[in-house]
């Protein structure tokens, strides 16, 4: 049994065989579903896990309260990843009453069928358990519309659904203090550019109504649970995050068949780095998962994109990349590029027509690189990597 805190315990789970997080992204260190269950004078289960892992959360529940029954289960996010089991719980629960949200009970109904019992709350209500009393606080569209926090006035946890969530499974134990939570920090990053990065303002949002809370620990529906001087931190990468901030720093991804216009991508990494410019990272858009990239470019201020032209068009993994940049309104970046050809260009007339549509500060002279990387097209693309540094040195505080 895993006690956080008197009578607030975890019952989640690792799971360490999805290879791909809602089909799409990796999972190099496994992931978790997160579940907590209240032991109180009330039994109060707060969110559920992926219906595959049902039997090891059935048992972890009741190693916890045996054969009491669950009064209450509180659903802050209808995700199937959290939501999956809820169909389960009620065959062996059928006495428990469903706690959440308008919308998120009509999510209940779609796809799991009528909740039995169920009890409607919105923003500032409050639950008592006997010891706990939990209040509800609404933060749509982080990262779905009917997302909430549930607030424990009595100990001061916020179980946050999928807000503070990050990849990776746990090894052992789910609280920071007892672990080296070195893995998550980057995972976290990772998780929020390709989870929540769309919603930027919802967060900022959600972060406003949280900010005058007590808060001494902090549950999340993935990863680690967040204890002392990482709460302030963990708070601060997602406000980080959702205001697009950046460091210096330039991500080069770029598409290439046959290697020439990689080439030029590394020539353009040699003279940033000639530059000064230390924070340097190249991605082949075909073989690097774009969660790996889209984390980089919400970290670095500078971004190159570079590809082929293909059937007339690009390269389609960076079609691909411009997608996902666009979709996640990324904000306030420096942005140059370049592409190559053999008999007519257009690979770089599709990514100027990206960079007008995505606003970003579009820096140098874009290059149209024939067929294979000559002195005066390796002039120009280095040309277009000192337009780069010089334009992010300008940004930088007097020492
Ligand atoms: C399937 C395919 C389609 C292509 N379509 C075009 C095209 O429409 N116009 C063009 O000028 N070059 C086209 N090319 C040529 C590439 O753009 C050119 O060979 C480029 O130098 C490839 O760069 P790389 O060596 O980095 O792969 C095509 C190449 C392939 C393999
Ligand atoms: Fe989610
Ligand atoms: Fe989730």
């Amino acid at each position: 049994m895993i006690t956080l805190k008197g009578k607030v315990h975890y019952v989640g789970v690792n799971d360490r065989i999805k290879t791909l997080f809602e089909g799409l992204w990796p999972l190099p260190y496994g992931v978790t579903y997160n579940s907590y269950l209240i032991a109180d004078e009330k039994v109060a289960l707060i969110d559920t896990v992926d219906a595959n892992y049902f039997d090891l959360f059935l048992d972890k529940i009741k190693e916890v309260i045996g054969d009491r029954p669950i009064d209450y289960l509180i659903i802050n996010h209808m995700e199937p990843d959290h939501s999956g089991s809820i169909r389960l719980l009620r065959q062996f629960y059928p006495e428990l009453t469903v706690v959440t949200n308008k919308k998120a009970l009509e999510m209940v109904k779609g796809y799991y069928g009528t909740a039995s019992s169920s009890k409607v709350i919105d923003e500032g209500d409050t639950l008592e358990l006997g010891h706990h009393v939990l209040r509800f606080h609404m933060i749509p569209m982080v990262h779905w519309p009917e997302t909430m926090v549930s607030y424990d006035l009595t100990d001061h946890i916020v179980f946050s659904g999928d807000a503070f969530g990050c990849f990776g499974a746990l090894n052992g134990t789910p609280l920071d203090y007892q672990m080296d939570p070195t893995i998550y920090w980057s995972e976290m990053e990772r998780y929020y550019s390709n989870i929540v990065g769309k919603y930027g303002s919802p967060v900022q949002r959600a972060l406003q109504k949280l900010k005058d809370l007590e808060i001494d620990m902090i549950c999340a529906t993935h990863g680690p649970v967040w204890t002392g001087e990482n709460v302030p931190r963990v708070i601060s990468v997602y406000d980080r995050l959702s205001r697009y901030a950046t460091e210096e720093g330039v991500v080069i991804a770029y598409g290439s068949m046959y290697g020439n216009t990689q080439q030029a991508a590394e020539a353009v990494a040699e003279e940033l780095s000639r530059e000064g410019i230390r924070k340097v990272v190249l991605h082949d858009v075909a073989r690097t998962n774009h969660s790996f990239i889209l984390a980089d470019i919400f970290r670095y201020k500078g971004i190159i994109l570079c590809a082929p032209t293909y059937n007339a068009s690009i390269f389609p993994q960076m079609e691909m990349l411009m997608s996902e940049i666009e979709m996640r309104g990324i904000k306030d970046r420096y942005l140059s590029y370049f592409g190559s050809f053999s008999w007519a260009c257009h690979s770089v007339k599709r990514l100027a027509a990206f960079s007008e549509k995505v606003g970003f500060e579009v820096v140098g002279n874009p290059v149209e690189m024939k067929q294979g990387l000559m002195p005066d097209t390796r002039k120009a693309c280095e040309a277009l990597a000192r337009a780069m540094a010089d334009r992010l040195k300008m940004d930088r505080q007097p020492a």
